[in-house]
């Protein structure tokens, strides 16, 4: 892997990071190997805390994490309905406890807890899909903000708006250093976050087909070969839409939600432990698992290191050649 000069921003500052290149929190995926891989190449990496069983198998991968990289990194936690919750409390106290300054939240708002994150000296960034949730996240004190556009992997919200135009939105709205994602996977997507305003981006999709990433190899070959065609909405009905790889799993939930199902007629086809055995089995048919638009653009499993410089390097290229363009 060649090194790349440093690309600064507001966010990189703020982080004491080298790169505007985050791998964003991933359920069952961010895991040390890959987080400090990101880390370890300048960028963010991302463990996400709910993937550990429990709060002290939590603390012993931020441990691990440490092991592999003495640069920044950070910790996830999603906060989602659920019917029976995690103990987020004792998460949140192994995260702190752990001398971890860098926390992704996600899901709900992070308001009720940034007293205890400020008070432990942590920067939250949090991670959301709508203007109004990123400026309320700016008041009540939040670092920075991640704004998931409609393109995203995982929950893009009920708005649909694109990033196209929520990054430039959200660019006009916030004060504080914010980064773009959702739908970004090389420097052609970083050049243009940048240009629209943004510090930096959030990949998902692109670090779950890195090498790094702990999935079965038939996920990352599934990714490599579908197109951007190849997701579905499930639970669009529900208003608690989630983005997912298109199989005959969620077409099945498509079809029963949009003929009036309810979540009883879908949970059992939708558990976390059936999506669980895609990634562990690398059966693709097993369940549902989260993957963006941009697995459209996504054509190589490279080492997720590979993947921060490789950004960086082609944004500047890009940004260059455009600039040349213009000038001529
Ligand atoms: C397999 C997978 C699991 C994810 N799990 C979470 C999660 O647990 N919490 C979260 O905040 N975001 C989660 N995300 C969303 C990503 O952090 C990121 O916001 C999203 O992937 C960005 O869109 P992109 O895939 O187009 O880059 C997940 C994404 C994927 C692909």
């Amino acid at each position: 892997m060649t090194a790349v000069s440093e690309l600064r921003t507001p966010f990189t500052e703020l982080l004491g990071i080298e790169h505007p290149v985050v791998q964003g929190g991933m359920m069952w995926v961010g895991r040390a190997e890959l987080a400090a891989a990101v880390s370890e190449a300048g960028g963010l990496g991302i463990v996400t805390a709910l993937t550990q069983p429990t709060p002290a198998d939590l603390a012993a991968e931020i441990a691990r994490t440490r092991k592999l990289t003495d640069k920044p990194f950070g910790v996830n936690l999603t906060i989602l309905p659920s019917i029976s919750p995690p103990p987020y409390d004792e998460y949140r106290r192994a995260i702190v406890d752990s001398g971890v300054t860098i926390v992704e939240t996600a899901g709900a708002s992070p308001e009720p807890y940034m007293d205890f994150f400020h008070e432990h000296g942590v920067r939250v960034i949090h991670k959301c899909t709508s203007v109004r949730h990123a400026r309320k996240a700016e008041r009540v004190g939040v670092a920075a903000v991640s704004i998931d556009g409609f393109e995203c992997a995982g929950h893009p919200g009920e708005d649909d708006i694109p990033g196209l135009v929520l990054v430039p939105a959200a660019a006009d709205a916030l004060s504080i250093p914010f980064i773009a994602s959702g739908g970004f996977a090389d420097g052609r997507g970083l050049a243009a976050a940048l240009v629209l305003g943004a510090d930096g981006v959030n990949m998902g999709t692109r670090f779950l087909c890195s090498e790094e990433s702990p999935v079965a190899e038939e996920v990352k070959r599934r990714i490599v070969a579908a197109t951007e065609l190849d997701t579905n909405l499930i639970f669009r009905p529900l208003r608690n839409t989630a983005r997912v790889a298109k199989n005959s799993v969620s077409d099945e939930v498509v079809r029963i939600l949009d003929g009036g199902g309810t979540f009883a007629d879908v949970q059992g086809l939708v558990a976390g432990s059936r999506g669980r055995r895609v990634f562990e089995d690398g059966d693709l048919e097993a369940g549902i698992w989260g993957v963006g638009l941009v697995q459209g653009i996504i054509r190589d499993v490279p080492p997720a290191g590979e993947i921060v410089t490789r950004v960086v390097r082609e944004a500047r290229v890009v940004l260059d050649a455009a600039l040349r363009r213009f000038s001529a």
